[in-house]
């Protein structure tokens, strides 16, 4: 769980509309390494193992990029954690150190019979991040490999091969003005080798990092058992710090997603994070409230948010 000061807060301004929020990061990293890492990792290969069909799909063609991927990661976390991580590669012969987990990765590039599990697999259990390989073909940019543990109420295998247009179909809005169609166009010309990176948001009730469409049953019941008195407790600002990178030696794009959750009763502590949110959440187009599943509770949440400006109000 985030704490206050490292937590990626998303809101900019009172009212939510979907934007392109991406700005271009110098260096371009893709990852990050908080103080959850060893929670979060063990947590990720324990879904791995217990439902891999669900969190892991690759189609053949991502093969090259897979192993790309995992280069790129891998030499990543040495020169940005150099304590953490070691690699070296000579020749073809690769060996990769985690020193958190006193782990060890020796493997020949591109010989899949070196390592356990495909390359995109592989990196995915030392990072924190989800990690997805979008395809750039000729006619689109299509869900070719992605190792996805901790979704916010979609599932991998539900979108393995679509287009990126049709992935977000369930979306509300989003075509208006052609705003997915400037966004794949951005994410198309991305140059190679550069990184951009956007925050997006929701809600989980509880502190449920995994939340895919297929146990929905599972945490989606909790959104009914929010009320003003534990909102501070159960509700969770979900956010998503999601980077774009261009490979560039196969020119497919890779998309990963670091989620932090943070508990509203510290939310709340920052005076200027709980107005913003408040205003967010109380202007939030409906259609958009009940895609991120808030519709049934909103005015709970708000009437725990009023009680805490009100009291900041007081003198
Ligand atoms: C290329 C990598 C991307 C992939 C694989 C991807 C995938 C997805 C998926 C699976 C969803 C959930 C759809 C559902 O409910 O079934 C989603 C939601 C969304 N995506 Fe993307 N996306 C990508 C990049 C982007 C970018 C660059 C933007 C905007 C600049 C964007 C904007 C959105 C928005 C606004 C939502 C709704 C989220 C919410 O309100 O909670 N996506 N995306």
């Amino acid at each position: 769980m985030a704490q206050l000061k490292d937590f990626p807060f998303p809101f900019t301004n009172d009212q939510y509309a979907y934007s392109n929020n991406s700005v271009q990061l110098d260096p371009a990293k893709t990852v990050t390494i908080t103080d959850d890492y060893k929670k979060e990792i063990g947590l990720k290969r324990k879904l791995l193992h217990e439902n891999n069909e669900r969190c892991f799909r690759s189609l053949p063609i991502s093969l090259e990029s897979q192993w790309e991927v995992m280069v790129l990661i891998f030499s990543e976390l040495a020169s940005y954690s150099p304590d953490q991580f070691t690699f070296k590669k000579r020749g073809n012969d690769c060996l990769f150190q985690n020193h958190l987990l006193e782990e060890e990765e020796s493997f020949i590039f591109r010989d899949s019979s070196s390592i356990d599990f495909e390359p995109l697999d592989v990196a995915g259990r030392h990072v924190q991040e989800d990690l997805i390989i979008m395809g750039d073909r000729h006619d689109g940019l299509f869900l070719e490999a992605g190792q996805l543990c901790f979704p916010s109420n979609w599932s991998l295998t539900f979108v393995h091969g679509m287009e990126f247009k049709s992935i977000h179909t369930p979306v509300p809005g989003i075509q208006k003005d052609g705003f997915i169609n400037k966004v794949e166009r951005f994410i198309s010309k991305i140059a190679p080798g550069a990184a951009w990176e956007r925050k997006n948001w929701s809600i989980t009730v509880t502190n449920k990092l995994d939340t895919p469409l297929e146990t929905y049953s599972e945490w989606g019941k909790h959104r009914k058992e929010v009320t003003a008195e534990n909102a501070g407790e159960l509700i969770h600002l979900r956010v998503e710090v999601q980077r774009l990178l261009r490979l560039p030696m196969n020119h497919d794009v890779l998309f990963t997603i670091h989620t932090y959750l943070l508990p509203l009763e510290k939310l709340i502590q920052n005076e200027d994070w709980l107005k913003i949110f408040y205003s967010n959440i109380k202007t939030l187009p409906e259609d958009i409230a009940e895609y991120k599943g808030i519709l049934n509770y909103r005015e709970e949440l708000l009437r725990f948010l009023e009680a805490h400006l009100g009291k900041e109000r007081m003198p």
